[in-house]
Order: C-alpha cells, then sequence, then structure tokens
C-alpha cells in the first residue's frame, strides 16, 4: 500500500510524493498511503515543513472515478484532507501538472501552493454529474471569492497556472523544478495558513443571481445548482457543518442516474482508443506533415484541426479560384475566431502559416498522411487515388473522408490497399470532436494505430469502424430520421417530434438538424440512388417535395420550418404542413394523434436496434463505441450515456418487449428485433459482457 506514497527528506523538509500512475487518482490505498506518510513526517523530528506532490504528470487527477458506486472503504478523502489542514506542521502543495477534482481540493487544504508554469488546476465533478465533495465547494470561495468559485465549478474547465495565481488559488508559479521551489519557499519560513479559517461573507443577491445564471446555463442538469447550495451553505453554515452538508450533496449527486450515465461518456472514448486487436506492440507511423485534397467545407477545416495541433499541411485543389476560396474561408475562420477573443493575432498568422496552398500533386510527394475531401463520387475518388498511387512516397497513408462511398473499392484502385483507410470528420471538422476511423478488410494494423494516433493529436475522439453504408453514426442517424419522417407521416408534427427529443436533451431535434445540415444534400443522394433504380430508396415524399422548391433547410431561410431573417430559431411553417397533408393524401395514410411517449420509443428504440446490428455484424467492437460516436458527433445528451447505454439503463427487457410490439404493430423489417439484443438479453450480463 505505502509504495504508492513516498516520504523522503530534503533538508528540513519533509517531502511526500504520490506515485500512483497514471494520474495519482486517489483510491482507497493512495488515501491510506497519504495519511499514514503525514503520521511518519510529523513524527520525524527533522522534518519542519512538508511539501506534498506528485510524480510524473499530475499532482492528482481526483478521486479514483472507477471506485464511484462501490462501497465506501476509507480513510475518506475529507479525512485526509482535514490531517493535511491540520497539520501542526506547514504544508505546502507543490503543483507539477494537472491538480483536478479531489486533487485540487487536496492542495487547498495545504496552507500554501506552488505551481510549475505548465499546471492545469481546476474542479471538473460537474462534468462527471458529480460536485466537489471533498471541501471544494467550502474552501474555493474562501480563496476566489464567490463568483469567480462558482464560475470555476460549474465551467469544470482547469485553468492554467497563470489564471489560478491570478484568481488566488496559487501562492506562486514557479519555473524549473516545482518541489525544488516549494523546499525554498519552505526556507523562508512559511507559517499555517488553513484556508478554513479565512473569512466567506454571505451576498444574498450574488447568490440568487449565480443560481438564476446556473438554472439557465445547465438546463436539465441536476449536479450544477447543488454547488451552488453548497457555496450557499458554505457562507452560513460553521465550516465543519458547511462540509457535512456538502457531503450530503455529493452522495446524492453520486446516486443520481445522470452520474452514471457522464461517467460512462468519461470512459467509452477511452475505450474507444484501444482497438482490438491493435496492441501497444503494434507501432503507429510516423506522422509530421500531411496532404489534405479539395479546401471545400471539409477539407478546410480538416486543414485547420491539424494546423491547430501544430501540424504542417499541404492543401491541394485543381483549381487556383477553389484554393484561394478554400484558403480566404480558414483565414477568415481564425479572424472570426481571434475576434472572439479565443485566439491572439499572432496565433492566426502561425496557423495560416501552417497550410500551404498547392496546385500539384508532386507537393504531396513527401506527406506522411494524406486525406482527401473531394467530391462524393467514386469516379473522382479513384481519380485521386490512382494518382496518389503514382505520386505519393511508400509507407504513405492514404486516407478517405467519404460519407457513403465503399472504401474497400476506392483502396481496390491503388497498388498498396493496405495502407488506405477512411478518416470519417464531421462538420464543421475544425470544432466537432469525433473522427470515426473506418478500416477496410485490408488496411494494415500500424495504420490503423495511426490515424487513431493522430486523431489523439489533432484532439479528437477516435473510434474504429468497419465499412458499411454510413459507418455507425450517419447509419444509426439515418434509421432514427426514417422512424421521425415516418412519425410525421403517420400524423405528428415535425416540431412535436422535435420538442420530444430535445425534452429528452438533445440539443436539437432531428428536423431542425435536417434544416441546419441542408435538405439539398440528401435529396441529391436519394435523387441520384431512385435514377440508378435503388430498390432500397423510398419514392419521394414531402421531404423530396421541400427540396424541390428550393427549401434547402437554413440557408435559404426556409425548410422545414421558415427563419426570420438573421435568426437561426425554427419557425413552424404552414407551408410545410400543406405539402405533409397532400403526401399523407396521396399515399392514403388515414391520420391520429401520435403521444409522445410513442416518438421518444420508435427513436429511440430504432437507434438501439440498429445499434444492436452494428455490433452484430462487428462495424463497432463495443456498445460503448456506439455511444461514443453519437456523445461527440451527433449531440446525444452526456448524461444519458449514449443510446446503447441509456438502452441498458432503461432495461434491455423493456427495450426488446418495446420492439417485439411495434414490428408486430408496423411490420416493417428495420423493427424485428435484432438477433444480438436478444442474445444480450438473454446473458443477462449488459453489452460490455
Ligand atoms: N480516476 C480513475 N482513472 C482516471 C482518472 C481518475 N480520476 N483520471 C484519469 N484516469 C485514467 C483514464 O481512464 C486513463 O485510463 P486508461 O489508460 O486505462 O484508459 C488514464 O487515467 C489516462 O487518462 P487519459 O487518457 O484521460 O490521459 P490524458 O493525459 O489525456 O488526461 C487527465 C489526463 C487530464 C487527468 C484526464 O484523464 C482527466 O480529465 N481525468 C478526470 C479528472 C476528473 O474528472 N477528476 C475529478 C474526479 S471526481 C472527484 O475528484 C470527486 C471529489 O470531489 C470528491
Ligand atoms: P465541397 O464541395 O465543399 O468540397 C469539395 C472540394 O473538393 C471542392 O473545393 C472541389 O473544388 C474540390 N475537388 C473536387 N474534385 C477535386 C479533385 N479531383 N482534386 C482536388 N480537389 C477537388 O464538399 P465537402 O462537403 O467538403 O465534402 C467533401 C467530402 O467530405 C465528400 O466525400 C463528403 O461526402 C465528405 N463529408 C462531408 C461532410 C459534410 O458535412 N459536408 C461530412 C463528412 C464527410
Amino acid at each position: 500500500m505505502s509504495e504508492l506514497v513516498h516520504y523522503a527528506r530534503q533538508g528540513d523538509v519533509g517531502v511526500i510524493t504520490i506515485d500512483s500512475p497514471p494520474v495519482n487518482a486517489l483510491g482507497q490505498a493512495v488515501r491510506a498511503g497519504l495519511a499514514a506518510r503525514l503520521a511518519e513526517a510529523l513524527a520525524d523530528e527533522g522534518a519542519k515543513t512538508i511539501v506534498l506532490t506528485g510524480a510524473g504528470k499530475a499532482f492528482s487527477a481526483g478521486a479514483d472515478i472507477r471506485e464511484f458506486g462501490k462501497p465506501p472503504a476509507g480513510p475518506s478523502l475529507p479525512e485526509v484532507i482535514d490531517a493535511f489542514e491540520l497539520s501542526p506542521k506547514p504544508v505546502i502543495a507543490a503543483i507539477g501538472g494537472v491538480a483536478l477534482g479531489g486533487g485540487l481540493e487536496l492542495a487547498l487544504g495545504c496552507h500554501y501552493r506552488v505551481a510549475s508554469p505548465f499546471a492545469s488546476l481546476g474542479l471538473p465533478e460537474v462534468k462527471l454529474g458529480l460536485i466537489p465533495g471533498a471541501g471544494g465547494c467550502i474552501r474555493l470561495p474562501r480563496l476566489t471569492g464567490i463568483r469567480a468559485a462558482a464560475d470555476i465549478m460549474i465551467a469544470g474547465e482547469p485553468l492554467d497556472a497563470a489564471r489560478a495565481e491570478a484568481a488566488g488559488i496559487v501562492d506562486r508559479v514557479a519555473e524549473g523544478d516545482v518541489v525544488a521551489a516549494a523546499v525554498r519557499l519552505a526556507g523562508e519560513g512559511v507559517g499555517h495558513r488553513r484556508t478554513r479559517d479565512l473569512p466567506l461573507a454571505g451576498d444574498a443577491e450574488l447568490l440568487a443571481a449565480v443560481t438564476r445564471d446556473v438554472a439557465k446555463r445547465t438546463r436539465g442538469l441536476f449536479s450544477p445548482l447543488r454547488i451552488v447550495e453548497a457555496i450557499e451553505a458554505a457562507t452560513r453554515l460553521p465550516f465543519e457543518e458547511a462540509l457535512r452538508h456538502e457531503r450530503e450533496l455529493f452522495l446524492s449527486c453520486l446516486a443520481s442516474p445522470q452520474r452514471k450515465g457522464l461517467i460512462h461518456a468519461f470512459f467509452a472514448p477511452r475505450e474507444a482508443a484501444k482497438v482490438p486487436g491493435i496492441g501497444p506492440e503494434v507501432k503507429p507511423r510516423r506522422i509530421e506533415t500531411v496532404g489534405i485534397i479539395g479546401a471545400g467545407t471539409m477539407g478546410g477545416g480538416i486543414a485547420m484541426s491539424f494546423a491547430n495541433a501544430g501540424i504542417p499541411v499541404t492543401l491541394l485543389e485543381t483549381r487556383a479560384e477553389a484554393l484561394e476560396k478554400g484558403l480566404a474561408t480558414i483565414r477568415a475562420n481564425y479572424e472570426a475566431t481571434a475576434a472572439k477573443g479565443r485566439i491572439t493575432a499572432a496565433e492566426v498568422e502561425a496557423r495560416t502559416g501552417l497550410i500551404r496552398g498547392s496546385l500539384d500533386y508532386q507537393d504531396l510527394a513527401g506527406a506522411d498522411l494524406v486525406i482527401e475531401a473531394v467530391f462524393e463520387s467514386m469516379a473522382v475518388k479513384h481519380e485521386v487515388f490512382r494518382t496518389l498511387d503514382a505520386v505519393c512516397k511508400a509507407g504513405a497513408v492514404l486516407a478517405t473522408n467519404t460519407s457513403t462511398l465503399d472504401i474497400d473499392r476506392i483502396a481496390e484502385v491503388t497498388g498498396r490497399p493496405q495502407d488506405v483507410v477512411g478518416m470519417h470528420f464531421f462538420s464543421p471538422a475544425n470544432v466537432m470532436k469525433l473522427l470515426e476511423n473506418v478500416r477496410t478488410r485490408r488496411t494494415a494494423p500500424d495504420v490503423q494505430a495511426t490515424v487513431m494516433e493522430v486523431a489523439r493529436r489533432i484532439g479528437k475522439v477516435g473510434v474504429m469502424v468497419g465499412v458499411c453504408y454510413g459507418f455507425v453514426g450517419n447509419r444509426i442517424l439515418h434509421a432514427r430520421n426514417r422512424e421521425a419522417v415516418a412519425l410525421v407521416n403517420e400524423g405528428a408534427t415535425p416540431q412535436q417530434v422535435d420538442k420530444v427529443l430535445t425534452d429528452f436533451g438533445f440539443a436539437m431535434g432531428p428536423f431542425a438538424t435536417s434544416d441546419l445540415a441542408g435538405l439539398d444534400v440528401g435529396w441529391r443522394i436519394r435523387e441520384e440512388r431512385r435514377k440508378a433504380g435503388d430498390p432500397e430508396v423510398d419514392a419521394p415524399n414531402w421531404l423530396d417535395a421541400l427540396a424541390e422548391r428550393g427549401r434547402f433547410g437554413q440557408k435559404t431561410r426556409a425548410g422545414i420550418y421558415r427563419y426570420e431573417a438573421g435568426s437561426r430559431t425554427p419557425v413552424p411553417d404552414p407551408e410545410t404542413e400543406a405539402l405533409i397533408a397532400d403526401y399523407r393524401a396521396a399515399a392514403g395514410i388515414a391520420t391520429r394523434a401520435v403521444d409522445d411517449r410513442e416518438i421518444l420509443e420508435r427513436c429511440l428504440f430504432m437507434m438501439v436496434n440498429e445499434g444492436a446490428r452494428i455490433l452484430d455484424e462487428g462495424i463497432a467492437a463495443r456498445a460503448s463505441d456506439i455511444d461514443a460516436i453519437w456523445l461527440n458527433g451527433y449531440g446525444f445528451p452526456a448524461y444519458r450515456g449514449g443510446p446503447m447505454f441509456w438502452a441498458e439503463q432503461e432495461g434491455l427487457d423493456k427495450v426488446v418487449a418495446g420492439i417485439e410490439a411495434y414490428h408486430a404493430r408496423l411490420g416493417t423489417g428495420p423493427w424485428a428485433v435484432a438477433p444480438l439484443l436478444r442474445r444480450v438479453l438473454a446473458a443477462g450480463r449488459g453489452f460490455a459482457g
């Protein structure tokens, strides 16, 4: 137990070091180790002052998240922090890396805090559906004031050392070895300065304003208002009582379903990073320069993603005007970001400077990775990949951003199908976190490892999937949207469907989302497929009728909804209602009132059923990969954990019974229960089992 926390003496300073890789999480053994090493330091007569630090990258990333939901085992974190704060010898926290959650709370219990310039300090509990539960709500406002403390805890975003110093959290920012800096501070003769002894005055008006803001900003979430409650109690109760009150609120959050969903949402992308069959022995290829083909919507955004990570890009177009337009859009995007104060003018220059335009494929000869984002046409993609095969160096990774085409067929025209892979970004590519990496039957293991590593470097959530129409995300999206349209055909309105899904927690409903994406895209694809005699495409419906009338969505200020000039608020439109009514009449559909529950069930059950088929086909490796995709690319409410997790929380028995009932009533193929769902239900161990 004790090896997770060490004790050593430097002169008259006793140094306690948490050494529990990878992030010094404060699990039971570490807590016990901290208590034991503190006792040792206090008993060490040679130690006048104590320095507490973390080995490796982190001071501490906080409570061990994997312990939540298990029976508590002492000593508790508040007990350990109390012991440090009440220590008769002064304690200095030396923070070299992250101090998050309980890790920062531990540092707040120390008497002084010294941080390296690269440290990152925060209370991100809210992102896990929790509140700081080891004194954070009580101690932080004593250092920063109520407003700043509430902002830090409600946003859950870490501060860098300089901002933490300005906020009053850190006493000294020191270059070089942070433990040495803390030892120097000890040498200056520090006394006790306990955070609990600092005053915290109540301010009813300010607290009421904070409560109103938080309620508005964090609609539907349970824990943010509990944070404000804990701060309020801290202004009025004696310290110990306020701590107990905070603990009760923490436990109520711990018991909430939102906490389960958010913790699943935390782990799902980290699981997805571990691709089955691609172990640590498979080394990624070195990627230092990147080529991108096509400077349109996607190519430009992808180029920015790389430039943001400091990776140089050559952006290739066939026509000079298209290239100039693409580069100008990139610059304008960066300038807009700078105008909002999010990056500096120097950063605009540095990032645009990393993106070099070209009209000559020879400029891609030395690229380590090339990502194609040209028109969605097999003929055009084939031409591009033939050229890449001829031009690129051996070992270059050749990726396509196609959203619908068969990547095995794209790879076929090259003499190196093992180097071809899909990298499916989401629009706007410089903003959206999700990156579906798509392996074909022949993509080499080290190419798979490479694209996962690239996702990490450019700050994306990479999820490896297999080839099928729509891959994982869009395939489930199509299934859900087909159901949304069917519900409208039967009698619901688009606004009713959208409201049910936004009430569930989606940022936007399916129809408002379609208006944002543009109705023309899907319409053109359907028209193409109808012309090609594809039996899978339905006859034209009211959505096609809208697009035919030039109602493409937000960009034409009319789609399924209409939009006032300069507004993105969807307004229900009688013209759409009339087209829906025409469609129902022509199709001979007798309309009925559709209730909200049916809308929610049909949309979500359909997603789960399609997700189960995708799993069974091996297109996704785990249910949590599907969740990671929907959480990071499609705005599935994080506190519900993703569609597959949601289904388990609802009860797979209930979901399967629901699907069976809809199958009996609606009779369509997609409603046939996915065989995997029955197997998982029978085995009784959930998707993970
Ligand atoms: N508990 C348990 N495991 C943790 C953890 C934690 N607090 N933080 C990270 N890990 C694990 C990850 O799951 C991952 O495990 P894996 O390698 O098996 O997948 C490993 O540590 C490395 O994590 P990342 O891949 O995320 O590494 P990064 O370097 O990208 O990020 C980090 C490091 C910034 C620390 C990030 O992991 C993070 O944000 N962690 C969560 C921090 C947090 O939310 N802390 C609050 C916890 S709640 C709390 O403290 C309650 C208290 O108030 C009582
Ligand atoms: P776009 O039409 O905005 O851009 C395509 C660009 O490619 C144009 O600038 C065009 O000049 C250029 N181009 C065409 N042929 C070329 C060639 N042979 N060589 C070099 N450049 C060429 O299209 P968009 O939306 O950027 O889509 C590109 C690809 O990304 C498509 O495969 C699409 O399916 C996929 N995709 C699109 C998403 C979206 O939301 N728009 C999301 C995910 C993938």
